[in-house]
């Protein structure tokens, strides 16, 4: 099933959807990539692009987690340092068993669905609660 962002990713606040957007649109174009046979011509671009995008995207995360002091910022920062270590070594070491697009693409949709379900959606109510939206 193609990868699309749905409502079920919402967290309630449009910047942040916004981004989320962003993330999945780059995931549709490294599917649609391997559906062309040009996966591993494409890897190191997209997830690249992907991942200069991601840290653009935690900061405005953090940022606002920050302003408004959630309790969570720590363990949500920790998630966020994870994944951007993870993404390095799958593109830059090419003889990773993780490094097929395939997989690689398998790895960054689980990683953001995981991330955006279990753990963004945490500072929705929070930062709703507070005007932010
Ligand atoms: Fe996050
Ligand atoms: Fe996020």
């Amino acid at each position: 099933m193609p990868i699309s962002w749905t409502q079920d990713l919402s967290v309630n606040i449009v910047r942040i959807d916004t981004e989320h957007k962003q993330l999945v649109a780059m995931l549709g174009e490294l599917e649609e990539a391997i559906g062309l046979g040009k996966g591993e011509e494409q890897l190191q671009e997209i997830v690249s692009k992907m991942s200069d995008y991601a840290k653009v995207h935690f900061q405005t995360e953090e940022k606002l987690m920050a302003k408004h002091s959630f309790p969570g910022l720590d363990d949500h920062v920790r998630e966020h340092e994870d994944f951007a270590v993870k993404v390095m070594d799958l593109v830059f070491e090419p003889d990773s068993e993780h490094s097929s697009p395939e997989s690689v693409l398998a790895f960054l949709k689980d990683w953001l669905v995981n991330h955006i379900s279990g753990t963004d959606k945490l500072y929705g109510p929070f930062l709703n609660e507070r005007g932010v939206f």
